[in-house]
């Protein structure tokens, strides 16, 4: 079995399609498809040269229109501890050498069309979007460096269920809120692949088409429970719908969509400086 068709295994469950993109599965592309969240770092800390490198890394992302509508904020072990605890449940937060958070940033622009006297007009919704775009491509060109240096990586969302409390710890102005956290530290384990939606579900040729969606997912969830047999009593939200025998990705999706998340999120938002008209 090819190298190729063991990644692919291990992504998908599924052989490529193609047998001529070899040439193109060099170390870096083979190590971004081998890529998983680290949840588990041991004590050995990043220097600060090490993390400069990796930011600018991180701040060599594109950026749209060259506005670079995002800031990233280095956490102190204190402000890491604080964050850990807030959260709760995500003790790697806390165990990893350090912690950021990439934010959407529309107050530096603010501010620089102050300087230069002029208005500044477009605290839209698309700016919005622009900053939160931003900061997801500079935050996933610090994983991606991370990985290539074996460094393990973790995207924490769940700061945005503590959105006031990590502004005023963190000091972020109106116009400026968390898009998500993120981990990076040295693994203390290799992490295993979380399997992906085929690509034929996710990648569409010309026009949308989800006409096989049903039969793609039943076939999903088949690989996916026997890659990473589930345990019944971690079914989400049990107590509302119960232990189902018929459990899978597909499922566990729907149970998660089924339940309203970070319902102050949008209201703090505009009651700090977006309009997102
Ligand atoms: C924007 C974003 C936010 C995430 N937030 C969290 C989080 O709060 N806690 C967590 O444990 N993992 C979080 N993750 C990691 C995902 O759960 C993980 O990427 C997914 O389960 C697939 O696993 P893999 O990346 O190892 O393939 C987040 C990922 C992204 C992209």
């Amino acid at each position: 079995m090819s190298f190729r068709n063991d990644l692919f295994l291990g992504r998908f469950g599924l052989l490529p399609r193609h047998d001529d993109a070899d040439l193109l599965l060099d170390e870096p592309v083979a190590r971004m498809i081998g890529r998983r969240v680290c949840r588990h770092y041991g004590k050995e800390e990043l220097t600060d040269g090490q993390l400069e490198t990796l930011l600018a890394a991180a701040q060599s992302a594109p950026a749209k229109s060259d506005l670079q509508q995002y800031s990233i904020v280095v956490t102190d072990k204190a402000q890491q501890r604080a964050i850990s605890d807030m959260i709760g449940s995500m003790p790697w937060i806390a165990d990893a050498s350090r912690f950021l958070v990439f934010c959407a940033d529309m107050h530096r622009g603010q501010r620089i069309a102050e300087m230069r006297g002029k208005e500044h007009v477009n605290n839209t919704l698309d700016t919005f979007m622009n900053g939160a775009v931003d900061a997801s491509l500079a935050m996933m060109a610090f994983i991606t460096a991370a990985g290539f240096k074996g460094l393990g990586t973790c995207p924490v969302s769940a700061v945005r269920a503590h959105t006031a409390a990590i502004c005023e710890l963190l000091g972020l102005p109106d116009g400026v809120f968390p898009v998500a956290g993120l981990t990076v530290g040295y693994p203390t384990d290799d992490g295993r692949f979380t399997l992906r939606l085929p690509p034929s579900v996710v990648v569409h040729h010309g026009t949308y088409d989800d006409s096989n969606l049903e039969d793609e997912l039943r076939a999903y969830d088949a690989r996916r429970n026997k890659a990473q047999p589930m345990d019944p009593e971690k079914q989400m939200h049990k107590d509302d719908f119960g232990i189902s025998d018929d459990y899978g990705w597909t499922e566990n999706t729907a149970r998660r969509l089924a339940k309203r998340e970070r319902e102050e999120f949008g209201g703090f938002i505009r009651d700090h400086g977006f309009d997102l008209e």
